[in-house]
């Protein structure tokens, strides 16, 4: 594996590679034993979007791995003054030994990629988060050992994290329930996907019989980055979506709560669901700096 484009990307020895390397970097972190093996690399991280926990664990990921990151924000690099795709990508490879890229369009990541000589990630497109779905999968598997089994229920907004989410049943063996409203499923191919390679994702008319005895319940905001100008029509159109207490109460009694972050409390998940003792959402937020920090010690570190 040479980029991390999409959760598409790996085999499924090599998802477990990075849960089981996560698990061994989490508790040396844990137990203060060092762990330079990005020791004299350098990742550049180019955002187009705003980001706090993507930002931030990559950063804090790099130096606790010996290595150094860059943060750029597209526009303030010559990229914002028309320089080429390709032509960036061309140069940044001759200084740096990886990239990760939040990008409007997931062409942009797969167009750098491919003129790039250095692994790229994917730190968040309009597509897919894989990166997040791999935090996501080390959550549930602290908390349920495995996850092959595991039936998650995604409400809400049939977006990037969810296409991750779904495609990620190939590798786990984790069946996905979906609902969302009209017209804001998932994307088809990431359900074709799955469908066709063995996956497992079941697309619901109901929030409630999606939820029901999931061993977890997954939401995210209703308007993804990009999405500002069409806020008040999902508003409206996601009434009856939101993650409450009621919708908890359909989930198995030891079910967790996730969520990517940022919440919009009162919107798609309620104070009382995020706060409670079923909230996951903090240790799925931490384990973002875990997974990333083995994803880019196998990318970048090529003895591993
Ligand atoms: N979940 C996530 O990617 O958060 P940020 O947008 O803060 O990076
Ligand atoms: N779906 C959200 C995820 C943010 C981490 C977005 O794309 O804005």
């Amino acid at each position: 594996m040479r980029n991390f484009l999409s959760i598409t990307d790996l085999s499924e020895e090599e998802y477990e590679d990075i849960l089981t390397l996560a698990a061994r970097l989490k508790r040396q972190r844990y137990a203060c034993v060092p762990h330079p093996l990005l020791a004299g690399k350098t990742l550049a991280m180019i955002f187009e979007k705003a980001s706090t926990r993507t930002r931030i664990s990559f950063d804090v990921g790099m130096h606790e791995l010996g290595g150094y990151a860059i943060y750029l924000n597209s526009k303030d690099t010559q990229m914002g003054r028309g320089e080429t795709i390709p032509d960036t990508a061309r140069v940044m490879s001759r200084y740096v030994h990886g990239a990760i890229m939040r990008t409007y369009k997931h062409e942009t990541i797969t167009e750098f990629a491919k003129y790039a000589t250095i692994p790229v990630i994917n730190a968040l497109s309009d597509k897919e988060h894989p990166c997040q779905i791999m935090a996501d999968s080390l959550t549930l598997k602290e908390k349920f050992g495995d996850l092959n089994g595991l039936k998650i229920a995604w409400i809400g907004d049939g977006n990037n994290v969810c296409n991750s989410l779904i495609m990620a049943s190939v590798q786990t063996g984790m069946e996905i329930a979906v609902s969302t409203p009209k017209g804001y499923e998932p994307d088809p191919m990431a359900i074709k996907f799955a469908n066709d390679n063995g996956g497992k994702v079941i697309v619901y008319d109901n929030p409630k019989k999606a939820a029901k005895d999931a061993h977890a319940i997954y939401t995210d905001t209703w308007i993804s980055m990009g999405e500002e100008e069409i806020k008040d029509t999902k508003l409206k159109d996601f009434v009856g979506y939101q993650l409450d207490m009621p919708l908890l109460k359909s989930a198995a009694d030891d079910a967790i709560v996730l969520h990517c972050l940022p919440a919009h409390r009162g919107e798609e998940i309620t104070d009382e669901v995020i706060d409670s003792m079923q909230s996951g959402v903090w240790d799925q937020a931490e384990n973002r700096l875990h997974a990333q920090k083995a994803i880019l010690a196998l990318l970048l570190n090529q003895e591993l």
